[in-house]
């Protein structure tokens, strides 16, 4: 037994604990339960009393170094008391999840920011509408194609309750209960009975503006939309307006801007026009004042609505609408450098 107790003093004596894994190895072999010290002791129980006095010496020498190896290490490495598993603190964490803006979102916003920095102020209003706010009130004659069944989803008929096609509708709402001067943009979802391909979806996203005061005029419809075009795609865009029809508004224009991905010059994108369609606007129809209980003889005004999504894909070059709504991770993660 002597040499047995001297073998594990020497043992100890050069052993080093480097690293966690050392340290729960010593543990085990010496100082557990079922460990050498304890065997030991066990052992010397049974020797009669004068080799006691002699190896008692050792044992207890043994005993000592153990504990001092032990106690010298233990605190150098933590504990997880529930599992009792030995946790390497320097081990660096899993990284973290971020998520990302969608981009439709990041396009709202910036055009959101755009026109709130020249007075504009946000309206909104329900995405399930009357025929009087999506139709009859915007000038539509009853024969309108828009209002057939290929476009519209109807929830009910006779009364007409119906999912808006356009964020126009918030035009009618905010008149109604507004005075004029009115200077507002209304971004929302809007629902259209379209076969879903990559040019088109049953829902899309569009920011409506509007502007009521005395003495609105045409030039400054123009300038302000020149504003917008050029904080979003930059300094040099140019743009353009073509004489248009909108039931709402007399008279109508749509909207080009210089291509900004060839600058002009003519590329698939803007198949070689160098020019690019992003809205539609025109003056406020006074009959669409008179139905808001605004006089005309007084008041007039602006409006234009654009489509979220289309501009989305002219910042980012995307080419297939279906990707907004399809929550693939691997599209929405692209964006997570953006803004
Ligand atoms: N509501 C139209 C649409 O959904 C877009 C539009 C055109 C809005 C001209 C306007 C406007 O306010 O003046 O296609």
């Amino acid at each position: 037994m002597l040499e047995d107790i001297q073998k594990h003093i020497n043992i100890l004596e050069s052993l080093q604990i480097r690293s966690a894994d050392d340290l729960e190895k010593f543990r085990i072999e010496y100082v557990s339960k079922n460990g050498v010290v304890n065997r030991l002791f066990q052992e010397f129980k049974s020797l009669p009393p004068e080799q006691k006095r002699i190896i008692g010496k050792y044992l207890n020498d043994l005993k000592q170094k153990a504990e001092k190896i032990w106690k010298e290490n233990k605190d150098k490495f933590v504990f997880s008391t529930q599992e009792n598993k030995i946790v390497d603190l320097t081990c660096p964490p899993a990284p973290l999840m971020l998520g990302s803006h969608h981009p439709v979102s990041i396009v709202r916003k910036e055009i959101i920011e755009i026109f709130t920095r020249i007075g504009y102020v946000v309206s909104d209003g329900p995405e399930i509408e009357d025929d009087w706010h999506v139709f009859t009130a915007l000038n539509f004659p009853l024969e309108h194609p828009a209002r057939d069944m290929q476009d519209t989803f109807f929830i009910t008929r006779n009364p007409d309750i119906l999912l808006r096609t356009h964020t126009s509708s918030v035009q009618i709402r905010v008149m109604e209960t507004q005075k004029p001067p009115i200077r507002i943009i209304i971004p929302g979802r809007v629902y259209r009975n379209e076969t879903i391909s990559a040019r088109s979806h049953c829902f899309f996203h569009q920011i409506e503006g509007l502007y009521i005061d005395k003495k609105v005029s045409f030039a400054d419809l123009k300038q302000n939309l020149l504003y917008f075009s050029q904080e979003l795609f930059g300094k040099e865009t140019k743009i353009r307006l073509r004489p248009s029809y909108f039931p709402f508004t007399e008279p109508s224009a749509e909207m080009d801007v210089s291509c900004m991905i060839c600058n002009g010059e003519g590329c698939p994108i803007c198949k070689y026009s160098g020019w690019v369609e992003i809205l539609g606007c025109g003056m406020v129809d006074p009959n669409v004042l008179e139905n808001c209980k605004i006089n005309s003889k007084i008041y007039s005004g602006f409006a234009f609505g654009l489509g979220i999504e289309r501009i989305t894909n002219l910042k980012f070059r995307i080419k297939d609408i279906r990707l907004f709504f399809e929550n693939d991770l691997r599209f929405l993660q692209q964006f997570i450098s953006v803004i």
